[in-house]
């Protein structure tokens, strides 16, 4: 025990402390001043059993067990092999670094404790069938215990632990300086995501993978896989194998029933649900290449009559042929996907009225004709996505726009900003909310259409695209899902996403583009715009300097996360990088 007199003493001495370590930022957190050496021999044992600590230890099955062993090799891991001395956190010349030659406290002992037994739905849980929680203890004389319910709150935990680490400029030694430490934590929101989009461009499992690693550094624990639209059709259906035939960029460019379970599975080690959209009744054109007679619209021009983005495209939306192809289409994908995942999303932004104008069976743009028939669409799929097991995602143009009925079980997707959170809790849905204005990361880079010279050219110039400015990480930080609710109604707010809408992007700039904005939501998501320690709204100026560490982290163990600022702002002067009032 620490006595309150020292345990002042070394807050005092932490305030002074330039670097805090720790994103996202803990519900609560203390630490002291001493220093503890990690040992590479560390013991590490998981409800009073030995965890033996094998690099890259893949789990053989989706057990408790295997899946905290893996977590124990990947955070020892992040530790031991990143090579993460932090010299560019603090001012050149200061003395930051424990002196080696002055004898060492090992941490000889990791203590994980499981309260709780985990269940079928710990590794594909629906929003809140999960306790992520954990606390953390590290003495000063060295023994470590992780504590949690479940083995996803230990992956958790574990994430923590890997960040109180560095390594010493003097070579193998890695110690933490913050001993003795105390963490209890639990995520604010139990949906914390990023969209992915594989139809703009299609996106190589290894990159995706590594994603997911980066979510789970993160404690994100969602990823969306948008992995269709009217540009190309990645992914490969056996059933129907002229789909991806037809509609993938190239043969290269596919996703097999192989490659869809290994990247859901990769995410359920490391606590992260993947679950997949196929976007319908619009955004669906690519369908056309194989099954002409199900789509109207295809490639229709000019494409803003008939959608947002070329090439347009729809299901007929009163077709027996387009309902029988739908049904095979989820025969054959959702007992798939099924396993690994408690949602399924059906799409249902932009859908343009004039498409059906095309549609012989129809001929028409007016609402009155249209609903009814969306009704019976929408009602028909979820029927399938129930009949699977999961719950349904609809983005919010089907509730807002269409006055779509669904039932209370639906997820639904805001993005418009606005009051739209506000309107679609205060209908009883349970929200996911990626408000442009903040949350779509692709935003603010100009457009990638071109621009004949001429009329056109001066039309376009500067060429912005629709949704700018570029979401900073700042705007991302200051963005509260919850803002202007009742509390009734924040209760209906499960968290959000970012999405990261892929006309130009691809895996050649997704890392810098994604990261370190996605864990600027991420730490709203898991800590909470509330800053508990002040009731205020968290700080630019508290968060930065974690910010900048965990870039370093997440750049020292492999993701191409962009800079925070510049490192005379990193190397210990906060104070000349900040503006206030
Ligand atoms: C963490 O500690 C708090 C307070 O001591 C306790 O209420 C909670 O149950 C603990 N959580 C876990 C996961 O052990
Ligand atoms: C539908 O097409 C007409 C032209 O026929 C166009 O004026 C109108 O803007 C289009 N509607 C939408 C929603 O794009
Ligand atoms: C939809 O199809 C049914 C059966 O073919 C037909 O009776 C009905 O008139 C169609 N509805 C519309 C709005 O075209
Ligand atoms: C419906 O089509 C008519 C005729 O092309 C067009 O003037 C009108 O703008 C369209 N309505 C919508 C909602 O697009
Ligand atoms: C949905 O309801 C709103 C408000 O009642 C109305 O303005 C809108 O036209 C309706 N949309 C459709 C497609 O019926
Ligand atoms: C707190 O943040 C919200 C947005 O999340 C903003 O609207 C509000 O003005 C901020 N409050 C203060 C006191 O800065």
């Amino acid at each position: 025990m620490v006595s309150p007199l020292l345990s002042c003493l070394s807050l005092l001495v932490v305030a002074l402390t330039p670097v805090a370590a720790l994103w996202p930022a803990p519900q609560s957190y203390t630490k002291g001043s001493s220093v503890v050496y990690l040992h590479q021999n560390l013991k590490v044992t998981y409800n009073g059993q030995f965890v033996p600590y094998t690099y890259g230890y893949v789990p053989f099955k989706l057990t408790s067990k295997e899946v905290v062993q893996a977590g124990v090799s990947r955070a020892l891991t992040g530790i031991f092999n990143s090579q993460f001395v932090p010299w560019k956190l603090h001012k050149p010349g200061s003395s930051w670094e424990p002196d080696v030659s002055k004898g060492q406290t090992w941490l000889q002992t990791l203590q994980i404790v499981q309260s709780g037994e985990d269940k079928p739905a710990t590794f594909k849980p629906r929003a809140g069938e999960v306790d992520e929680s954990y606390n953390l203890t590290l003495s000063a004389e060295g023994a470590a215990r992780l504590d949690a319910v479940s083995s996803v709150g230990v992956l958790r935990g574990l994430e923590t632990f890997a960040q109180l680490f560095y390594q010493h400029s003097a070579g193998t030694f890695w110690y933490t300086p913050y001993a003795p430490v105390s963490i209890r934590d639990a995520p604010r929101f139990p949906h914390r995501g990023i969209m992915i989009d594989t139809a703009r461009h299609f996106f190589p499992v290894p990159d995706i993978l590594r994603t997911l690693d980066a979510m789970a550094w993160n404690k994100l624990n969602r990823l969306h896989v948008h992995v269709t639209d009217s540009q190309s059709w990645p992914l490969v259906l056996p059933s129907m194998p002229e789909v991806s035939e037809k509609g993938a960029y190239h043969p290269s460019q596919t996703y097999s029933p192989a490659d869809v379970e290994h990247i859901q599975r990769y995410g359920a080690e490391r606590g992260v649900e993947v679950y997949f959209e196929i976007d319908m009744p619009g955004h669906i054109g690519v369908v056309a290449l194989s099954h002409p007679e199900l789509i109207v619209a295809y490639n229709e021009l000019p494409y803003w009559w008939w959608c947002a983005e070329p090439p347009c495209g729809a299901f007929k939306l009163n077709s027996t042929a387009v309902d029988a192809f739908l049904a095979k289409l989820f025969d054959d994908l959702l007992p798939r996907v099924a396993p690994y995942a408690a949602y399924f999303h059906t799409g249902g932004d932009e859908l343009n009225k004039n498409d059906s104008m095309l549609d012989d069976g129809i001929r028409s743009n007016k609402s009155e004709v249209l609903q009814p028939l969306l009704q019976k669409f929408v009602d028909a799929q979820h029927a399938r996505v129930r009949k699977a097991g999961l719950a349904p995602v609809v983005w919010e143009e089907i509730s807002l726009e269409w006055n779509i009925t669904m039932g209370k079980d639906t997820v639904v997707q805001a993005w418009l900003g606005g009051d739209s959170v506000k309107k679609l809790t205060g209908k009883g849905f349970q929200v996911i909310d990626s408000d442009y204005n903040y949350w779509y990361l692709d935003c603010g880079r100009g457009q990638w259409i071109n621009w004949a010279n001429g009329a056109a050219f001066q039309t376009g110039f500067p060429f912005n695209d629709w949704c700018g400015p570029t979401k900073s990480w700042r705007l991302v930080y200051s963005h509260d899902p919850t803002a202007g609710l009742t509390p009734e109604e924040a209760k209906l707010v499960l968290g959000g996403e970012v999405a990261v809408w892929s006309e130009t992007i691809d895996a050649s700039n997704f890392d810098t583009l994604v990261w370190p904005r996605a864990s600027a939501a991420g730490e709203v998501l898991w800590s909470g715009r509330t800053d508990p320690a002040t009731g205020q709204n968290r700080s630019q100026i508290e968060a930065a300097p974690r910010l900048n560490e965990f870039r370093e982290r997440m750049l020292a163990r492999g993701v191409r996360a962009s800079p925070v600022q510049m490192t005379f702002c990193t190397q210990g002067r906060p104070e000349e990088c900040e503006y206030a009032l």
